[in-house]
């Protein structure tokens, strides 16, 4: 994958049909396990400022109103923040999480907490977005970060295996460390596009966080909500999570 790739990564392609999946109130993975979990991490207080980078349709801006939080959720897809201002409460700018600092109204040290819901994975380069969401946050704010698990499903590397001698399901993992930059599949009859999404190296995470000047400060793994009634699939499910949240603070008070 090339470091520098500024190409256009925003889902105005597919914003009907992401909006048809997410609907006002989220996906069940939204509801049920991504959703809970970011808040969890972001630990909002009443007052604070959160900046929900890649907000999509806004479905957090909802969810955020329990905590007396000022939201302001940024995307690039301007069709897709059309959709999140004409349902949902709350500030939303179009802007590139890739270029904060020359956003206008994106003030710097102006917010207590950034969101990366189920977004991080469709930006690069990640170290260009972790530096401007670092500019944005004041000195001791929290920047949350929520994703398909980078070691267990990495789109088109990795998948389910059945051992049939030892009656278990597994995880086959394909490769790995090697940063992928993979098209995503065309989405319905009625709109046809593709978005890109990002494999990268747990490790790659950690470095972009420590070298923007964040220190994590919280690991979740997080596996599906889904009961199978299969023995073996049920038992994987519970084993191999399906989410990864990081949790980071910037140096400072
Ligand atoms: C999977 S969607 C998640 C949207 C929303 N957070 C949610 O959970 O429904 C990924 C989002 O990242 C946005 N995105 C991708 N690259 C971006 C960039 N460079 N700057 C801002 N948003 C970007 C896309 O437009 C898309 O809305």
């Amino acid at each position: 994958m090339p470091k520098k790739n500024h190409s256009p990564t925003g889902w105005d392609a597919v914003a009907d049909w992401y909006h048809g999946w997410v609907g006002e109130h989220g996906s069940d993975h939204h509801r049920k396990l991504a959703i809970p979990a970011i808040l969890d991490l972001l630990q909002l207080k009443p007052g604070e400022k959160l900046l929900d980078i890649g907000c999509g349709s806004g479905v957090l801006s909802t969810y955020v109103q329990q905590y007396q939080a000022d939201y302001i959720g940024v995307d690039v897809s301007q069709r897709l923040i059309a959709i999140a201002r004409k349902q949902h409460q709350g500030q939303f700018i179009v802007a590139d999480a890739r270029r904060l600092k020359s956003h206008s109204s994106i003030e710097p040290a102006a917010y207590d907490a950034c969101a990366f819901l189920l977004s991080i994975q469709d930006m690069n380069p990640l170290a260009d977005v972790i530096h401007n969401a670092t500019y944005a946050l004041r000195p001791g704010g929290r920047v949350a970060l929520l994703m398909t698990h980078p070691c267990f499903r990495i789109p088109r590397l990795s998948g389910w295996g059945y051992d049939e001698g030892r009656k278990l399901q597994f995880r086959r993992v394909d490769r790995y460390l090697t940063p992928q930059c993979v098209p995503m599949k065309s989405y319905g009859r009625k709109q046809s596009g593709n978005t890109i999404s990002f494999h990268r190296p747990l490790s790659e995470y950690v470095t972009a966080l420590s070298e923007a000047g964040l220190v994590i400060d919280a690991l979740r793994e997080i596996t599906t909500y889904k009961q199978d009634n299969d023995k073996a699939r049920r038992l994987a499910d519970q084993e191999i999570p399906l989410f990864l949240g990081l949790g980071a603070r910037k140096l400072g008070s």
